[in-house]
């Protein structure tokens, strides 16, 4: 089932200088870049993509965090994007994330996990439209991607 998702590598990710080696993940895995910018989040955009934790403890420092400095936002295309991208950035916590996956590679603490994927495809759906434009986003097929399925 092709689908479409909303991937953000974090500030730390930017900063650490990790952009190139998350890209290569989910591209070498076979998802196809749909949309990609560098952008500073704004605030109110922040809160609104973390409304379901509002309240919670670590809302207000997740906000302040994915807004303290640049983040690559992308949107993400193939086959069952949503639940691939969830696999390849491995669990919230990087403690808890499988060696091979990126928090589980790459990261050492919840609240600096480098990278975002959409949770579900309606909510994938919901943080595209927050971050894109439907002109921002391009659809096209590569010459390889026959062979990704059958
Ligand atoms: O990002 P993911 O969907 O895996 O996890 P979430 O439960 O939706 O939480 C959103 C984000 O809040 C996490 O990725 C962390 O950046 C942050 N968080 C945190 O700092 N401390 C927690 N105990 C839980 C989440
Ligand atoms: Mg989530």
């Amino acid at each position: 089932m092709m689908e479409r998702t909303l991937v953000i590598v974090k500030p730390d990710g930017v900063q650490r200088a990790l952009v190139g080696e998350i890209i290569k993940r989910f591209e070498a895995r076979g998802l196809r870049i749909a949309g990609m910018k560098l952008m500073r989040i704004p605030r109110e955009t922040a809160e609104r993509h973390y409304a379901e934790h509002k309240g919670k403890s670590f809302y207000e420092s997740t906000v302040a965090y994915i807004t303290s400095a640049p983040v690559v936002v992308m949107c993400l295309e193939g086959p069952d994007a949503v639940a691939a991208v969830r696999a390849t950035m491995g669990a919230t916590n990087p403690l808890s994330a499988p060696p091979g996956s990126i928090r589980g590679d790459l990261g050492l603490s919840i609240a600096r996990n480098l990278v975002h994927g959409a949770d579900k495809p309606e909510t994938a759906v919901r943080e595209l439209a927050l971050y894109f434009t439907a002109d921002e986003l391009i659809s096209y097929e590569r010459s390889g991607d026959k062979w990704l399925t059958e």
